[in-house]
C-alpha cells in the first residue's frame, strides 16, 4: 500500500468545510527516518508556549528525545508492546504536567497539558510533520527517568515525517489501513 493511499484514506471528509489542518491530521504508525529539524522544533514549541491555561499557570514541560541517544532507547524500553512501532520515529517527546502550583495542587494541569499538546500537534502538522500520542507506556518507570519530580509524564508523542508504507511491516499497514469513526453530533444548542 502506498503512503499516499493511507493519507487519502485518513483525510477526513466533512460536509461542512473546516480548515485543512484538522482534516489532514491523523496518527500514523509508520514514520520516516528523517530527522525533525531543530528550527522546526523551535517553531513547534514557540506555538505551544501560547496555549491557554487555567490561571495562566502553563503547567506543562516537554522532554524532546532524538533517536540514536541512550535516552531514546530508555523511552522505547518502557513503551507498551503495542507501541513498539514508535521506535522508528526520529523524535519522541515526553509531555509532562506540573501538578503543584503557587495556589496548591493544580486540578486543571492535565487538561491544560492536553491543550498544549493539541497546539503542538497542529503546529507540527502545519510544518508537514505527523504526531502520534501514546498513553501506553510504564508511567512509573517514566517518572524514574525524569529527574524533576514535579514533572509528571502523561503522554509520549512520536513526531516525524510519515514513512513509506510500501516498505513497512504488514501488520502496521493493516492497522493503519482503517479510518477511525467519529461521533456524528457532539453538541446541541440549549
Ligand atoms: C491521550 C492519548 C493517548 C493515546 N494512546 C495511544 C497509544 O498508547 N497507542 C496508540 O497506538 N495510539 C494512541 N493514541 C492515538 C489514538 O488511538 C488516536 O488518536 C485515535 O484512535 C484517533 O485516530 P487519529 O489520531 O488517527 O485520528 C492516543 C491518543 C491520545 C490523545
Amino acid at each position: 500500500m502506498k503512503t499516499q493511499e493511507i493519507i487519502n484514506l485518513k483525510t477526513s471528509k466533512t460536509n461542512i468545510p473546516i480548515n485543512k489542518i484538522f482534516k489532514n491530521r491523523f496518527s500514523p504508525r509508520v514514520f520516516s527516518n528523517d530527522d525533525v529539524l531543530d528550527k522546526d522544533l523551535e517553531i513547534i514549541f514557540e506555538a505551544t508556549r501560547f496555549s491557554p491555561s487555567s490561571y495562566n499557570l502553563q503547567p506543562w514541560y516537554f522532554y524532546v528525545v532524538k533517536k540514536n541517544s541512550s535516552f531514546f532507547e530508555k523511552i522505547c524500553s518502557i513503551l507498551m508492546k503495542g507501541n513498539k512501532w514508535a521506535e522508528k520515529a526520529p523524535v519522541l517527546i515526553i509531555a509532562c504536567y506540573i501538578k503543584d502550583s503557587k495556589y496548591g495542587e493544580n486540578h486543571y494541569a492535565q487538561y491544560d497539558l492536553g491543550q498544549a499538546v493539541a497546539t503542538l500537534v497542529y503546529q507540527a502538522q502545519d510544518l508537514g510533520y505527523y504526531t502520534h500520542q501514546m498513553a501506553g507506556f510504564d508511567h512509573n518507570k517514566a517518572k524514574e527517568l525524569i529527574k524533576d519530580k514535579n514533572h509528571i509524564p502523561w503522554v509520549v508523542i512520536a513526531l516525524g515525517k510519515i514513512g513509506d508504507y510500501q516498505k513497512a511491516d504488514e501488520k502496521l499497514v493493516k492497522i493503519d489501513n482503517y479510518k477511525p469513526q467519529r461521533k456524528e453530533r457532539i453538541f446541541e444548542i440549549i
